[in-house]
């Protein structure tokens, strides 16, 4: 039986019907300036309706995001490695455990980055992480991470159902992972919820409404979406389709067409 605390929390992070949406706004603590997220406050503001969780490091947590918000916040704690470095797969924990609990936030987040040279060094972080917010009943989200061979371990399926296994069983109460058409096998070897991570920015947003989908028949908990939201030109109509594709059962196109009411409504209040 799961201790009060963390059923407390969980039902905050994964909803009633078994679904979440979290927003990830993490970037800046490996990629500093990202387009799109120059004020984490100002592209928060517009989309935090829609959203049940944000994720994010303590920088713009504390500089930017309200403490009084109504959305529970998923706190990146792993880092050390940036994009100006050689090589990203080289982080630790990076935020105490004291400062996670005086930021009283939902959950954590944290990178482990399987067949890379940082593989013992990342699991055995989650570890010990996990060791840590249990005692506090904090749930861990671990994070799939792929490093620069980005392409080569997203199209591998085998790659993700193992990593995401692994998380699970290392204490991660949710992991998150690429989206792949043969989610369903990541999905059936994780005994925990599974999230879809984005990527890149697209050029068309019916895609990703698709893939969201795709992969939500296919047992995804929901997702852990940024750069598809906040560097679109309409990211409350993106973030409203999300919505209806994760909790309201909308088909892609039924959620394409949310987008462009969403604008258009936008258009005819200002
Ligand atoms: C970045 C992350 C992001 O949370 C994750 O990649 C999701 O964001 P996006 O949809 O923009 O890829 O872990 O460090």
């Amino acid at each position: 039986m799961m201790e009060w605390g963390m059923v407390n929390r969980m039902s905050k992070l994964i909803l009633e019907d078994q679904h979440c949406f979290y927003l990830a706004m993490d970037h800046g603590y490996l990629m500093g300036a990202t387009h799109g997220l120059d004020n984490v406050g100002e592209s928060f503001q517009p989309v935090e309706e829609f959203v049940d969780a944000l994720f994010v490091a303590r920088g713009s947590l504390r500089a930017a995001i309200n403490p009084k918000t109504k959305v529970p916040i998923i706190l990146r704690v792993s880092g050390g490695s940036s994009i100006f470095g050689d090589d990203l797969s080289n982080e630790e924990q990076s935020v105490s455990i004291e400062d996670i609990i005086r930021l009283n936030v939902q959950a954590v987040g944290f990178s482990v980055y399987f067949k890379s040279s940082y593989e013992h060094q990342t699991l055995i972080g989650l570890s010990r992480l996990v060791n840590e917010c249990m005692t506090y009943s904090i749930p861990v989200m671990a994070v799939t991470a792929v490093g620069r061979e980005m392409e080569e371990k997203k199209q591998d399926v085998r790659f993700l159902r193992n990593a995401c296994r692994m998380c699970a069983e290392t204490g991660a109460v949710v992991v998150k992972t690429y989206y792949h058409r043969d989610f369903d096998q990541i999905v059936s070897g994780c005994p925990v919820p599974v999230v879809i991570a984005g990527g890149p920015k697209t050029e068309n947003d019916l895609e990703v409404l698709e893939f969201v989908y795709d992969g939500m028949q296919k047992g995804a908990a929901g997702v852990n979406l940024g750069r598809n939201i906040w560097q679109n030109t309409n990211p409350r109509g993106m973030a409203a389709a999300l919505k209806a594709v994760i909790h309201e059962k909308a088909t892609p196109k039924e959620a394409y067409d949310l987008t462009l009411a969403v604008e258009m409504d936008h258009l005819a209040v200002g």
